[in-house]
């Protein structure tokens, strides 16, 4: 897409979604709506940008990506007033212009070149955007006679006859950049809602004798949009089987949906099953041939291949091939976990190297740790890295097995091949091979279970 540009028009606010934030930074599976729209023009190659912003607009800016431009729209005077205001980045980007709607995610990169095609194919000064829906409610209709678009009616301006039109304006258009900064000083507020429309930018076309089209978009999605909470809701699960369905062209295999819910910006390689009640948020790469859930949450995180986890949470952590883990277990922030590494079930991982083929079976906390290669933790070992004020390190190098409940007391070193005997405190560093116990010696008694008993027999008969 040579010498084009794209508007994104966020200057509504979201009173009606009592969040206090603009609109656009409402999330649908966890991203703002304003992101998705902007993935989908950089998706599509289209690289300069430039969002118009109202109140509270900044909370908008500090979260485009770098290089966006923006605008302040002062006062909400209707979506040609919006564009109005990026006169001077039009003016800078000659060629043809996208303008979308801070407020419909599903514009995606496939409707944008399609409708691009369609633009530069019949050489259109504007290209509406459209779609077919069951319910036309709030939308502005589409006018056509025989197949030539003659103008977009809204809502409030239509006959009941054109009410009952089901072809619907998406809101996003595609615009000969010459043409628009012409017809934007033509816009007038004569109009039920007294707003400057951009959809009049088509009259302006048509009247000039001018060249206006449509591309009416076989996915209706693409004119989705919320006005309140329960839309945001209904937008989110409309997201959640659209990303589901790519998984499954993609060869992701889940045996039922219910309950998962992946974020846009999760990739997830071949032959990967998944289980009902996982959630991947945030930006995740889960490798192939992996078997996530049920019940599991990973945010943020990069997962090998052939990886098993079940029942368990992981965070901002990268896990390695072949690991498996669960149930029950939690990866916490800042973990590098190695290939081939188990933790089985109720283990505690946070900030934390893990080797090749370290095992922590059950019942461990690591934390602030260094873990080297084919580490052996038994049952209920912690590694003590908290003194009350600060948090320490703890070094286990290679091929070291440590017993049950011990206790690693940070900072501490424990050698490469050494040994530690079940229940030890280990407050001092281990030498390389070295078998280290730290744990009061056994006594036995001979008889003495007797003694005891005979004791309390008779501390039980006494009045
Ligand atoms: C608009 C279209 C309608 C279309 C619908 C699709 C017009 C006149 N109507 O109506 O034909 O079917 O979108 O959703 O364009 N915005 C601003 N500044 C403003 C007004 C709006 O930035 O002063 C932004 C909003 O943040 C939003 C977008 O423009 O992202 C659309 O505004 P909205 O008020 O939702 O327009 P509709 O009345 O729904
Ligand atoms: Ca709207």
């Amino acid at each position: 897409m040579q010498n084009t540009c794209a508007v994104i028009l966020a200057a509504g606010d979201g009173k009606r979604m009592r969040l206090n934030k603009p609109k656009v930074l409402c999330e649908v599976l966890w991203k703002p709506m304003i992101s998705w729209v902007g993935g989908w023009c950089e998706k599509s190659g289209i690289e300069n940008i430039c969002v118009v912003l109202g109140n509270q607009g900044e909370m908008v800016a500090g979260l485009l990506p770098p290089g966006y431009s923006t605008v302040y729209q002062a006062q909400r005077r209707g979506t040609g007033h919006a564009l109005m205001q990026a006169r001077v980045f039009l003016e800078q980007h000659p060629g043809d212009v996208l303008v979308l709607c801070g407020d419909a995610p599903f514009v995606d990169d496939t409707v944008i070149a399609a409708s691009y095609d369609h633009h530069k194919r019949h050489n259109l000064d504007v290209t509406v955007i459209t779609a077919l829906l069951e319910n036309p409610q709030g939308y502005g209709r589409v006018l056509r006679q025989g197949d030539a678009l003659c103008g977009i009616i809204e809502q409030a301006d239509a006959t009941p006859e054109q009410a009952a039109i089901r072809e619907v304006n998406s809101g996003a258009y595609w615009f000969k950049t010459d043409f628009i900064l012409q017809a934007l000083s033509g816009m007038d507020t004569d109009n039920a809602q007294g707003e400057y429309y951009l959809t009049q930018a088509v009259d302006i076309c048509i009247r000039q004798g001018g060249r206006a089209g449509a591309l009416l978009s076989p996915d209706s999605d693409v004119v989705l949009g919320a006005n309140d909470l329960r839309g945001l809701r209904l937008l989110s699960e409309r997201a959640r089987v659209r990303i589901l369905d790519t998984l499954c062209a993609n060869g992701v295999e889940l045996l039922c949906s219910d309950g998962v819910l992946i974020s846009p910006d999760t990739t997830i390689g071949e032959g990967t099953v998944i289980y009902p009640n996982t959630v991947l948020r945030g930006e995740c790469k889960i490798g192939a041939g992996c078997v996530l859930g049920p019940n599991t949450m990973i945010t943020n995180s990069s997962i090998g291949d052939g990886c098993v986890i079940n029942a368990s949470q992981i965070d901002s952590a990268k896990l390695g091939s072949r690991v498996s883990m669960g149930p029950f277990s939690r990866i916490r922030p800042d973990s590098n976990v190695g290939d081939g590494v188990k933790i089985g079930n109720f283990v505690e991982v946070k900030n934390s190297i893990l080797g090749e083929g370290t095992k922590l079976p059950h019942l461990t906390y690591v934390g602030d740790s260094d873990i080297g290669a084919r580490v052996n933790f038994g049952c209920g070992c912690v590694t003590v890295n908290y003194d009350g004020s600060a948090k320490y390190r703890t070094v286990v190098e290679d091929d070291v097995f440590i017993g049950c409940n011990t206790n690693l007391i940070a900072p501490v070193t424990v050698g490469k091949g050494s040994y530690i005997a079940a229940g030890s405190t280990i407050n001092r560093d281990v030498p390389a091979d070295a078998f280290s116990v730290a744990r009061v010696r056994q006594e036995n008694r001979d008889g003495g279970a007797v003694k005891i008993r005979a004791q309390l027999k008779a501390r039980k008969a006494q009045p």
